[in-house]
């Protein structure tokens, strides 16, 4: 079963959204489980603190290395499969959904969330940590970060989303942005008295037409928000 094992100083987070919807009913239906580690349990002093002040001097605190070593060892110690240490970050390489699909073809995962200033880099570098970011931007610690990346793997488990094609279909599958939907009314007439029509070709019945059309409606959106996408695509063909 795969497994996510969560390092945080903040426990009382999880699962958050992961015990919710289709996540966390496969969650409750041991399709994958969930072990969140308190770094507070790995404390240095009889307080259990778990950081300090950084050498060089700067505001805000640092977890420590001896207890960030102490929480991982206790996971992964015994075990003979590896699995991905993955430390969370703003400083990190960018997650994208190839990493997903990876993550979620091993064991499982641990993740190690900061924060404060951060983790004593001797640690990461030292256990060999991967680090990522969800985005170019910061957040007050790791946790939600750590919640998307496991949201994000656990939908590609096999036994999770019943039909794997909208799982293949779907966006940054093959560099391009998802096509847009529509559903009953086929007129909406909205609040200004506007009518808003279902496009025809989507009424059609015309598979084939379909499927083009949302081709080249997939190219117009990435172009338009995610020009970046497209070069690196390779499977651009309509
Ligand atoms: N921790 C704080 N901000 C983050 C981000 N953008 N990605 C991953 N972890 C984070």
């Amino acid at each position: 079963m795969w497994k996510a094992n969560i390092i945080t100083a903040y426990p009382e987070m999880f699962p958050g959204v992961l015990g919710h919807s289709i996540i966390g009913k496969a969650l409750n239906e041991n399709i994958w489980s969930l072990d969140t580690i308190s770094l507070h349990d790995f404390g240095y002093n009889d307080r259990n603190s778990i950081d300090d002040s950084p050498f060089g001097g700067g505001p805000g605190m640092v977890i420590r290395p001896d207890v960030v070593e102490r929480a991982v060892m206790s996971v992964i110690d015994n075990k003979e499969s590896k699995i991905p240490l993955v430390y969370m970050t703003p400083s990190g390489k960018a997650l994208k959904q190839e990493d997903l699909v990876n993550f979620s073809q091993k064991k499982g995962i641990l993740l190690l969330c900061g924060r404060f200033e951060g983790i004593d880099t001797r640690v990461i570098e030292n256990l060999g940590f991967e680090q990522i970011s969800i985005g170019d931007y910061v957040l007050t610690g790791g946790e939600v970060a750590a919640q998307v990346l496991v949201e994000g793997c656990v939908r590609l488990l096999p036994e999770v989303l019943g039909h794997s094609k909208s799982v293949l279909e779907e966006s940054f599958s093959d560099n391009l942005l998802e096509y847009p939907q529509y559903t009953r009314p086929k007129v909406w007439v909205d609040k200004n008295g506007k009518e808003n029509h279902v496009p025809d070709i989507l009424i059609s019945g015309h598979h084939e037409k379909i499927k083009k059309w949302r081709k080249n409606k997939s190219v117009e959106v990435t172009k338009k928000f995610r020009p970046d996408l497209l070069k690196g695509s390779k499977k651009v063909k309509i």
